[in-house]
């Protein structure tokens, strides 16, 4: 038997919500592959492709993949099943786009769906956090969740996993657009500080309240003026290069907010249709292409 999964890229933090929103979008994403193999006494990494120059460890403990599975498995106590899995990266890393915790999902769907789905999706994803943690030493869920369940989820505790779905208005589409440069999870999070000043809370609060309001109001023109990052954009921007120019670019063009996906260094604009969407990703690589920079640009609904 095997189970093939393709787990979607998603969109973290999406402004106003660091670490605590994050939305999927239909391509790109990996593909994850699970079959039982009788000879193997566990679990085992048999194949990564898609990687490009870059290694990824077969090692099932190094492996966010690998890690996320085996948890999984040992906690249905099934860790002595052979299982073989394959990690097909369709998507870029160190992008700003989850590649790590879409591999994550994929491999607890995957291994779920062929011990014949004894979790429900929510459940698997304690195990995805456990994934991500080996990719960038931190346990957030702003990337694992959305991929796993979809739409837009909204984090109100990363410790003990308490996540809502948000609605979202209809048509809503984003341009999504992946810059040929790469920043480390890591590092993008090494530059935060670790203080706000008030003010600058109070004008965050006033933002994130707000677009949870125009999610469930339906309200386009508010959740423009909320899609407003006064905390992490700032700090962030400067690690990608024609940052300022790219965002201008996709708000002279109508989008109704536009920031840095996740860590960066891809960025995200939001806008009311599809239509808008294409043409405001095509500003957005006009813009990179000026600073030198090649970029892909993916459109999809939310
Ligand atoms: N919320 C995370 C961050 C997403 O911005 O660092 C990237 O993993």
């Amino acid at each position: 038997k095997e189970v093939r999964v393709f787990a979607p890229a998603t969109v973290a933090n999406v402004a106003v919500g660091y670490d605590i929103l994050g939305f999927a979008i239909n391509r790109p994403g990996d593909e994850i592959v699970a079959r039982f193999n009788p000879e193997l006494d566990g679990l085992k990494i048999t194949a990564i492709t898609g990687t490009g120059n870059k290694v990824l460890p077969f090692d099932v403990e190094k492996n966010t993949a690998g890690v996320s599975a085996q948890r999984l498995l040992e906690h249905l106590g099934k860790a002595d099943v052979g299982i073989e899995l394959e990690v097909h990266k369709r998507m870029p890393f160190g992008s700003g786009l989850g590649s790590s915790a879409a591999s994550s999902a994929g491999a607890v769907v995957a291994v779920n769906e062929l011990l014949g789905a004894p979790l429900s999706r929510e459940s698997l994803l304690y195990f995805t956090v456990l994934g991500e943690v080996v990719a960038d030493g931190s346990f957030h869920a702003d990337n694992v969740a959305p991929s796993l369940v979809g739409g837009i989820t909204l984090i109100r505790s990363n410790e003990s996993l308490d996540i809502h779905h948000l609605p979202v208005p209809e048509n809503l589409h984003v341009a999504v657009i992946h810059p040929d440069l790469e920043i480390l999870t890591k590092d993008a999070r090494a530059v935060l500080s670790d203080t706000v000043p008030l003010g600058t809370a109070v004008h965050q609060m006033g933002s994130l309240a707000s677009f949870i309001v125009a999610l469930y109001t339906n309200d386009l023109p508010l959740l423009g003026r909320s899609l407003h990052d006064h905390i992490i954009e700032p700090q962030r921007k400067q690690l990608i290069k024609g940052f300022d120019d790219v965002k201008a670019a996709a708000m002279s063009r109508g989008a109704l907010g536009c920031s840095i996906s996740g860590a960066g260094p891809s960025m995200f604009a939001i806008c009311d249709s599809g239509y808008l969407a294409q043409a405001v990703g095509q500003g957005m690589i006009e813009a990179f292409a000026a600073h030198g920079i090649n970029s892909q640009l993916y459109v999809s609904p939310i």
